[in-house]
């Protein structure tokens, strides 16, 4: 593949996290640096994965929990390095990881958008221009000088995918949430989501909904016990990813 068609490239990617051992521990062994170090033990969460997506692909991440589909959105957006191996993104990432991602409870919702917007690079006047936008597609224009805090888990979801939509990213990636807004909020997202990868941004979408999968993906990457386990078209692969778990 040539390298200006390509907007994400992982190469043997592994990511390990040291966990301590479930057990209690004397205080001797916990005043004891070295015996503390004997009790912790690491966890392969993502064992040499590889693979390319071109600009203009939607992916779907799917695997049963504990796969290792959300550590592997965290290492595209760049939020966890890499124990070993390369994840490479060409373009900006706006990114819907799971709820908590982000917004700031004591500030209100537009205090969070303003700040959010600034970090992702939007200047204020961008942010000025595209402030109404994002208030009446999260359709939260009555609560939006309110504190973060005091939103449904629906409308912090709303906001959050609406400012992640108009930052303009030119990779979007989403891990879940969708799940929280409404039927009605669920529609409106994958119609924003196929407009945007039809303007040319790359989609990786993680869901156990199979059925919000095949309508957003037309690539599915199975994740199994940390490893890549099958990458293709959705249904053989959404096949494949039943067998497993049945
Ligand atoms: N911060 C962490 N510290 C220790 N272990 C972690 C951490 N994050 C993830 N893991 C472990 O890595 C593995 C993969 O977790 P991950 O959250 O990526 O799975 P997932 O596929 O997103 O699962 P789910 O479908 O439940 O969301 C699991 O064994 C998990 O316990
Ligand atoms: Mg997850």
């Amino acid at each position: 593949m040539e390298s200006s068609r390509v907007a994400v490239v992982v190469e043997g990617l592994i990511e390990e996290f040291s966990i301590s051992e479930d057990r209690a521990l004397s205080l001797k062994e916990v005043i004891s640096r070295f015996r503390l170090a004997r009790h912790r033990k690491t966890v392969r969460a993502l064992d040499d994965i590889s693979f390319e997506i071109a600009p203009e692909e939607s992916v779907g991440l799917i695997g049963a929990n504990g796969s290792g589909k959300s550590t592997l959105l965290r290492c595209i957006a760049g939020i966890l390095p890499p124990t070993r191996g390369n994840v490479l993104v060409a373009g900006s990432v706006s990114s819907l990881i799971e709820l908590g991602a982000g917004f700031h409870s004591e500030l209100t919702g537009r205090e969070n958008v303003l700040l959010a917007g600034a970090l992702f690079g939007l200047t204020r006047a961008q942010l000025d221009e595209k402030f109404d936008a994002i208030v009446d597609f999260a359709e939260v224009r009555e609560e939006i000088d309110q504190p973060i805090r005091s939103y449904s888990s629906g409308m912090y979801v709303r906001l959050g995918f609406s400012l992640a939509v108009h930052v303009e990213p030119s990779i979007f990636l989403i891990d879940e949430v969708l799940a929280v807004g409404d039927e009605n909020f669920q529609r409106k997202c994958i119609r924003r989501i196929a407009e945007m990868n039809e303007l040319g941004v790359t989609i990786i979408f993680v869901s156990h909904d199979l059925g919000l999968i095949r309508k957003v993906c037309r690539r599915c990457i199975l994740l199994h016990e940390g490893r890549l386990a099958e990458d293709g078209e959705p249904e053989p692969v959404i096949k494949t990813y039943l067998q497993l778990i049945d």
